[in-house]
This record gives C-alpha cells, structure tokens and sequence, in this order.
C-alpha cells in the first residue's frame, strides 16, 4: 500500500523547521507531497510560483518528497492525489486552537466526500519552536541575520525583497 502524505501550507517562505516536518514525515510516509498555496485573506512577500521554487530547491534530491503548488480546497487536491494524511506541525500551545479547528473541518469536508483523510500533527526539533515565516520576514526587514533559519537560497531570496 502506497501511504501518500499531503504536507500544505503557505510556506512564505520555507523554513528549517518546515523541513525538519517534511524530513519526520518521510521517515513515516512512503511518499509526502508539499503542497503549497495561497493562505485564504493573506498577502505573501513570495508569489506562489516562487515559495513552489524555494521549497523545491531546498529537498532536491531527497527520495519520495515532492513539492507541487494547489488551489482551492485542500481535501479536493488531497482526494485527488489520493492521499490518505495531512500533516502539520506543532510548535507551541498556541498552535493548537486553528490546526484543530483545521482538521476538523477537513475531517468534517472528507467524510462528505466518502473518503477518510487523518491529520497527523508533527513536533519539530525543540530548537525550532519559536520559528516562524512570519518572524524570520520581520529580523529580514530589519537586517537582521536568518542565516540559521533558512536554507541559503531563501536567504539570497529574501535579502533581494527586501532591500
Ligand atoms: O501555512 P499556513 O498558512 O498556516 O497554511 C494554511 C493552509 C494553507 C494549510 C490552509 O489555509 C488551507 O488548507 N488552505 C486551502 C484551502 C482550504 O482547504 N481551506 C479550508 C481549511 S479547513
């Protein structure tokens, strides 16, 4: 049986704490495909086509990972790639009221699509838990440095956004 994860997200832009998700998941998964898109009401510094890029260049080479881009609603796209597994990480407490509030409508829209979709919640490496898109944007714009949170080609990315 081909175990198929479905990891989504914004990924504006990717992180280590993303990957160190995507790397848990491989280790379970017999394949997982990043899924990224456009999160619902939110601007990102990153078009679309470039947060694919970004995440793409950064597990190059890594077996039975994938990285593609979707729109519309995350259990279609999961049926489609007949996926049987989201899966998020979890840094914090804080986290938790939107990813719940999340898997449950997801598990809600699957049932009414007959098909059975888990999510599978992931803790990354302790010393990413108070890692962020959203703050490494932030010290980025403030030239601060992010070498440690990103891959090298987001951190060329974003350092030419900014400026
Ligand atoms: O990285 P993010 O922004 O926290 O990811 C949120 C994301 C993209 C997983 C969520 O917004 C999503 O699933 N969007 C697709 C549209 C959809 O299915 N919305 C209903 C989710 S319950």
């Amino acid at each position: 049986m081909n175990r198929i994860a479905i990891y989504p997200g914004s990924f504006d832009p990717v992180t280590h704490g993303h990957l160190d998700i995507v790397r848990r998941a491989a280790g379970i998964f017999d394949s997982v495909i990043v899924a990224v898109t456009d999160p619902g009401g939110k601007k990102t510094l990153f078009p679309l086509r470039e947060r694919v890029e970004l995440f793409g260049k950064a597990v190059r080479g890594w077996p039975r990972v994938s990285v593609q881009s979707f729109k519309g609603l995350l259990v279609d796209y999961a049926t489609e790639k007949k996926a049987c597994a989201i899966v998020r990480g979890l840094r914090a407490v804080s986290d938790f009221e939107y990813e719940f509030q999340m898997a449950l409508m997801n598990r809600h829209l699957s049932k009414r699509r007959g098909s059975s979709l888990e999510t599978v919640y992931m803790m990354p490496d302790e010393s990413y838990t108070y890692l962020s898109s959203s703050l490494v944007k932030e010290v980025a714009r403030l030239k601060g440095d992010i070498d440690h949170f990103v891959p090298p080609a987001v951190c060329t990315a974003l350092k030419k956004y900014i400026k």
